[in-house]
């Protein structure tokens, strides 16, 4: 704890809240993220993880409060901005394109960016890119038989799969999963978790959001608990087990927790 409290956190959030009209969603909420770190962020359901990822993300604004990425304060005008600082985010509702190629999907809004190396003679260099996004999958673990298939012709699992190589391989500093083991089965939730090590592995900071606590567990190095949009609880993982972790999200075992 020493330790980190003396190295500039990646990202810090601080005293955010945000409000949707009369609800208040986030109060005074504020969390510090490390390079080489997988946060867990656990709360029962509307306990705020989504709109807190968005404040991240810039898809949100918060009423008040300051998001500081490397030391330095930001301000997002939209999620672009933050994914421009190295930030990628996969929400709840993963957001490929169904009918386009995994490739493509890697790719998705970035062409431009990445002119020089695929856009040649003006025109996107399809298989290029293809090769390039098998690549990226592989190097995260995820190994995809025949990326030329439209999304659409996929499982849920290898759908979830590309999102999070997706998002993996674009991150430069965080990236902030949003229950990416949804509907996932044991043996491919159990693939999105080596992929989550692998990513703190390359020295991203990781945010994982999940109603599966063992995941949670298994996983992250420290948790936030969100109760009612309020931090109740931010401790390393090694002093939780199931139960303790239950009650803190329930707000059941208020005496023994902290
Ligand atoms: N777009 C919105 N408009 C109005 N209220 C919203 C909106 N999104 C979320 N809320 C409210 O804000 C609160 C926090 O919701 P949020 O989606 O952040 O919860 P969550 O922790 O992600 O829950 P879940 O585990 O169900 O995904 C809830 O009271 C919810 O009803
Ligand atoms: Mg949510």
């Amino acid at each position: 704890m020493t330790i980190a409290s003396e190295r500039t956190p990646v990202l810090e959030l601080r005293n955010i809240t945000l409000h949707y009209g009369s609800v208040e969603a986030l109060h005074d909420v504020s969390i510090k993220s490390y390079a080489g770190e997988v946060i867990g962020l656990v709360g029962d359901n509307g306990a705020g993880k989504s709109s807190l990822i968005k404040v991240i993300s810039g898809v949100n604004t918060a009423d008040s409060g300051e998001v500081i990425v490397d030391g330095v304060r930001r301000h997002w005008r939209s999620p672009h901005d933050s994914m421009a600082a190295g930030i990628e985010t996969l929400y709840q509702d993963s957001g490929l394109a169904p009918d386009l190629s995994i490739g493509s999907n890697i790719f998705l809004g970035r062409e431009k960016r990445r002119s020089g190396l695929l856009g040649r003679l003006g025109f996107v260099d399809q298989r290029a890119m293809e090769k390039e996004a098998l690549e990226q999958l592989a190097r995260v673990g995820i190994t995809i038989p025949a990326t030329q298939r439209t999304v659409s012709e996929l499982s849920g699992g290898q759908r979830q799969a590309v999102a999070i190589g997706r998002a993996i391989a674009w991150a430069k500093h965080v990236i902030v999963l949003d229950e990416p083991t949804n509907h996932l089965g044991a043996r491919q939730s159990a693939e999105v978790l080596n992929v989550i090590k692998s990513a703190r592995e390359q020295g991203l900071s990781v945010i994982f959001i999940s109603h599966s606590l063992p995941h949670v567990l298994e996983v992250t190095d420290r948790i936030i608990v969100l109760r009612l949009g309020r931090v109740v609880r931010d401790a390393p993982t090694s002093e939780f087990t199931v139960e303790s972790l239950l009650g803190t999200i329930t707000g059941l075992n208020e005496s023994t927790g902290s």
